[in-house]
């Protein structure tokens, strides 16, 4: 968060600004590129080995596997697990599509489970209720960066013996009584797309763990289930990150946590800002320590809330505006409106007010009392 005050220019303010975000390393990256390209070596290697030892250390985990993409680590997340047809994944319908692609990808159903209404996260009693014998593994989706209840659901994983897969896409740095997302779970899922808190310069992914076992298995299926190349222990995939996108990922690594912190104090500024309005306003739980991927209010009057926005030139998001449930891909489930009230509530009346680690005080300040000012 600059210092700089943009209070007299009135410029549009963007919902996120990746470009000045990144603007500083832009050198540091152009010479890493330079680098990967002298070296020859375009795909894994040693930029992304460096990579997966620094982040396995950022999550306080043994273990990282780079891939390509973060929905590539939540279907790799099933073929550990050995999930496939007939078996049941226990998601949230209030997600990306990602999450519940994962189980789909396997020919596993993905089964929808209600979220808490303060967190977004799955509702850990919705979830012990939704266990059937056909149930493999929950995936929690730690939304907006805020993690969930992985304590409550890893009794309930223990319970029924039950596989507990992190969908961190948008926590990296999250903590639940001082323990981080990638190791709330048996594995945990990233994405680097460039909007994340942890952005490449392009697609990538990870798969963290504890387990050497499921981390070497990983390993193979990322590059189509070898060990050794052309030998092939069983059917795999093009999984694998580029070079280039670990070297620059090592460099953006460096400034994850002053970012992170960035985004805490926008929201502690914001919360305040925000305190007299009717606004539901996001909060984190006991013990939990959001990474504020995204700053998400709630109104009934989010059409109104969102008309004001734009013409005051402030940008803006609502995802997700229909939950995975009533998604036309998901028909032959048979689910229809009212079946997970509050995710379909959460649909309706979130908005994403600009978050992201270089906005200036003003702008800060600006977004408040325009929203702020919307209500009185
Ligand atoms: C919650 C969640 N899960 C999974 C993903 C998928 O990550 P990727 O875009 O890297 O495939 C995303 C990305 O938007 C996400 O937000």
């Amino acid at each position: 968060m600059s210092s700089e005050s943009d209070q007299t220019t009135f410029q549009p303010i963007p919902a996120l600004d990746v470009g000045t975000q990144l603007a500083p390393h832009r050198a540091e990256v152009h010479e890493a590129i330079g680098r990967v390209l002298d070296s020859g070596i375009y795909v894994l290697g040693p930029e992304v080995e460096a990579f997966e030892k620094e982040f396995a250390t950022f999550c306080t985990a043994e273990h990282c596997v780079g891939l390509n993409s973060g929905t590539s680590a939540l279907h790799l997340a099933m073929r550990l697990f050995d999930i496939g047809v007939g078996d049941e994944v226990i998601i949230p319908p209030y997600t990306f599509a990602s999450t519940a692609w994962a189980p789909s990808y396997v020919g596993a159903k993905p089964v929808f489970v209600e979220i808490d209404e303060a967190t977004f996260n799955l509702d850990p009693a919705a979830v012990e209720a939704a266990i059937t014998d056909k149930t493999k593994a929950i995936i929690a989706v730690h939304l907006y960066g805020h993690p969930a209840d992985t304590e409550a659901l890893s009794e309930i994983c223990q319970k029924h013996n039950l596989a507990l897969i992190e969908d961190a896409a948008q926590a990296h740095g999250a903590e639940l009584n001082g323990k981080r997302a990638g190791v709330l779970g048996d594995v945990a899922c990233f994405s680097f797309y460039p909007t994340k808190n942890l952005p490449a310069c392009g697609e990538g992914g990870a798969l963290v763990t504890n387990r050497a076992d499921l981390a070497e298995r990983c390993r193979a299926l990322r590059n189509h289930g070898s060990f050794q190349r052309y030998f092939h222990e069983e059917v795999g995939y093009n999984y694998r990150m580029e070079a280039i996108q670990g070297a620059a990922l090592r460099i953006h690594l460096k400034s994850l946590q002053s970012w992170n912190d960035a985004r805490r104090k926008i929201a502690h500024r914001y919360l305040e800002l925000l305190a007299d309005t009717p606004l539901l306003l996001p909060r984190e739980a006991p013990g939990a320590l959001s990474a504020y991927h995204l700053f998400t209010i709630r109104t009934t009057e989010a059409e109104g809330l969102k008309e004001h926005l734009k013409a005051n030139q402030i940008g803006y998001s609502a995802h997700y505006p229909k939950p995975m449930h009533l998604q036309p891909c998901y028909a032959e489930l048979g689910h229809k409106e009212g079946d997970f009230p509050v995710s379909e509530a959460a649909a309706k009346t979130c908005i994403n007010l600009p978050i992201f680690p270089t906005m200036t005080d003003g702008q800060i300040e600006r977004v408040g009392k325009t929203v702020s000012g919307f209500f009185s």
